[in-house]
């Protein structure tokens, strides 16, 4: 099977199985090493990625469905305003360790933050219930993607 998508921005062609996953798709065929492998069943979003703008879990997405699509990994915002700013808020709140969920609360954020940035901490909590974290508590998590979002509501005002 060929799929044809752009990734991070670039047009890419691969021939892959057509039993393939999108998680699969990424790391297996495209070296898109910053997707992890984690639950492969939809219960940890280690590998959560932008899926034309929404955030998605990879293993539970199939591979021929991102045909003609945009997927956005992290390392495709490392560079962009945005997405530094995020990633910075993090690493100045402590809010990772190990770093393997990072990636996917990161995009999670970034998902939430671009479509509704409300500074409430529990609505926050709410858009990351789909990422788990087995290092921080979840408590500078939280406080990262809440200074993120309260800079664009006073932005906003
Ligand atoms: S690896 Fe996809 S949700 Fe866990
Ligand atoms: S920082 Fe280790 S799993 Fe989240």
């Amino acid at each position: 099977m060929r799929v044809t998508f752009d990734l991070d921005g670039e047009e890419r062609t691969v021939e892959t199985p057509p039993d393939r996953s999108l998680r699969e798709l990424l790391r297996e065929d495209c070296d898109a090493l910053s997707v992890k492998a984690g639950c492969d069943g939809g219960r940890c979003g280690a590998c959560t990625v932008l899926l034309g703008g929404d955030a998605v879990k990879a293993c539970l997405v199939m591979a021929a469905k991102v045909d003609g699509r945009s997927v956005t990994t992290v390392e495709g915002v490392a560079d962009g305003s945005f997405g530094r700013e995020v990633q910075d808020a993090f690493e100045a709140h402590s809010a990772l360790q190990c770093g393997y969920c990072t990636p996917g609360f990161v995009l999670s954020a970034l998902a939430y933050l671009d479509d509704d940035p409300d500074a409430d901490r529990e609505a926050i909590r709410s858009a990351l219930a789909g990422n788990v974290c087995r290092c921080t508590g979840y408590e500078k998590i939280l406080d990262a993607v809440e200074a993120v979002a309260e800079r664009r509501v006073g932005e906003a005002e």
